[in-house]
């Protein structure tokens, strides 16, 4: 082999073997039907999850209490939209997984914890239920945040 090809193919090889060492995220991962991370049963499935444990705060429609953008007497917040209309693009996939598995810290609101009440894979759907209805920009601008933020 001619010396001068060797050190090429280590690199070539080299740079395919980092490509196969990194998982690609799942936030990336893009479904032939919804062109996002989720699936149309994912949807379905997170609807009424959704309806029986986070319409009460977060309204019918993802749409958030009256006023969400002003804080309680007490310093606390009340429930945001969940829609897309609000800064819930600026959380990663694992992030919100996290806060809802987990609720909220008790100074910032009064959302409790869903970890002993849903499955992993409902809260997976309850996430698809309301990204889907995000706007495609947002949704683009949450990939981003999504691949800028990886989990600790
Ligand atoms: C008792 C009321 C209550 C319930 C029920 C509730 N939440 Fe919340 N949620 C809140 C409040 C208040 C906040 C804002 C304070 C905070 O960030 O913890 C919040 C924040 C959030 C956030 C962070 C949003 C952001 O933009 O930072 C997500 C995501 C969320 N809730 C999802 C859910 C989901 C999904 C459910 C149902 C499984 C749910 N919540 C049920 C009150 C509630």
């Amino acid at each position: 082999m001619p010396q001068r090809i060797l050190p090429a193919l280590v690199m070539i090889t080299g740079f395919a073997l980092m490509g196969c060492g990194e998982p690609p995220r799942e936030a990336e991962h893009r479904d032939a039907d919804t062109g996002r991370w989720y699936t149309v049963d994912q949807v379905m499935q997170g609807g009424p999850v959704y309806a029986e444990h986070c319409a009460a705060c977060h309204g019918a429609r993802a749409e958030g209490a009256e006023e969400w953008f002003r804080r309680l007497p007490d310093g606390r917040w009340r429930p945001p939209p969940l829609n897309g209309t609000a800064h819930t693009w600026h959380h990663p996939l694992w992030q919100l997984r996290q806060h809802i598995r987990e609720g909220s810290d008790p100074q910032h609101g009064n959302m409790p914890a869903f970890e002993d009440v849903l499955t992993p894979s409902e809260i997976d759907a309850v996430i698809a239920w309301f990204q889907s209805h995000w706007p495609n920009e947002i949704y683009q601008a949450w990939l981003v945040y999504d691949a800028n933020t990886p989990e600790p």
